[in-house]
């Protein structure tokens, strides 16, 4: 048993699974508005993923993470680290494009009927057109992240053969030596 690899403990689970669900599904009731009544949902719902990636991240940086294994070589290290940093980044900044496109265009954006957001920003018709466009080119990057991160999740388990999806998805106890 690889002492490092022990496994994402149940709160970064919960979270990892709970996040990668709504995101998928934020991505088709941005993309898919119809199906979905219109656009009030994906503003919704797009809010609470923002406030769930700020609690994400609020946990990640004061609870340690698993290291790959010691049979991972050091350039896919750097790429896991890179591809993680990516994730946060874009989480970050695909509900934050969304709100500022809101906030440029002057429209008040609800969280399911119940609360408004507050207008921070004046409208503002170039900024506007700019955070729609990032907005738009952010959702195509979260499908070529997606790809790659399912990618290397499948290769770990069918080809490396390591415990990283497993880490990811059950609590994993140290084994006793077979
Ligand atoms: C994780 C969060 C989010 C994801 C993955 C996401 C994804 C998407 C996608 C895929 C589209 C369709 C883009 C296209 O037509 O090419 C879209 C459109 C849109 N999203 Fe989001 N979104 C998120 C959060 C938000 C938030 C928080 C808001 C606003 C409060 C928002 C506002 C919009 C608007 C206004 C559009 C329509 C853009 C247009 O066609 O002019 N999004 N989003
Ligand atoms: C929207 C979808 C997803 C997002 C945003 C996402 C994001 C992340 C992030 C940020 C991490 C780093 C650990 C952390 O801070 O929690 C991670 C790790 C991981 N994810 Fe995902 N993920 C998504 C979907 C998936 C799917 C569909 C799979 C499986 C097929 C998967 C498998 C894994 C595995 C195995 C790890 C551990 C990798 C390691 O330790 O280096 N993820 N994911």
């Amino acid at each position: 048993m690889d002492a490092q690899n022990q496994g994402y403990g149940a709160v970064a689970r919960a979270l990892h699974w709970l996040m990668a669900a709504l995101m998928i599904l934020q991505w088709f009731s941005g993309e898919e508005s119809k199906a979905f009544g219109g656009m009030s949902f994906h503003f919704s719902l797009g809010l609470t993923l923002m406030l769930l990636v700020l609690i994400r991240l609020g946990w990640r940086v004061t609870h340690p993470v698993p290291a790959l294994p010691s049979s991972a070589p050091a350039w896919e290290r750097t790429v896991a680290r890179l591809m993680h940093l990516s994730w946060y980044l874009l989480m970050l900044a695909l509900p934050l494009s969304g709100i500022l496109y809101r906030q440029f265009r002057g429209k008040t954006t609800s969280w399911f009927g119940l609360a408004d957001l507050p207008a921070w920003l004046s409208p503002d018709k170039y900024w506007a057109h700019q955070s729609e466009d990032i907005h738009k080119i952010l959702g195509t990057v979260f499908l070529v992240l997606l790809t790659l991160h399912v990618v290397a999740a499948l290769k770990h388990h069918f080809i490396d053969r390591d415990g990283v999806l497993r880490g990811m998805l059950v609590r994993v106890a140290v084994r006793p030596a077979r």
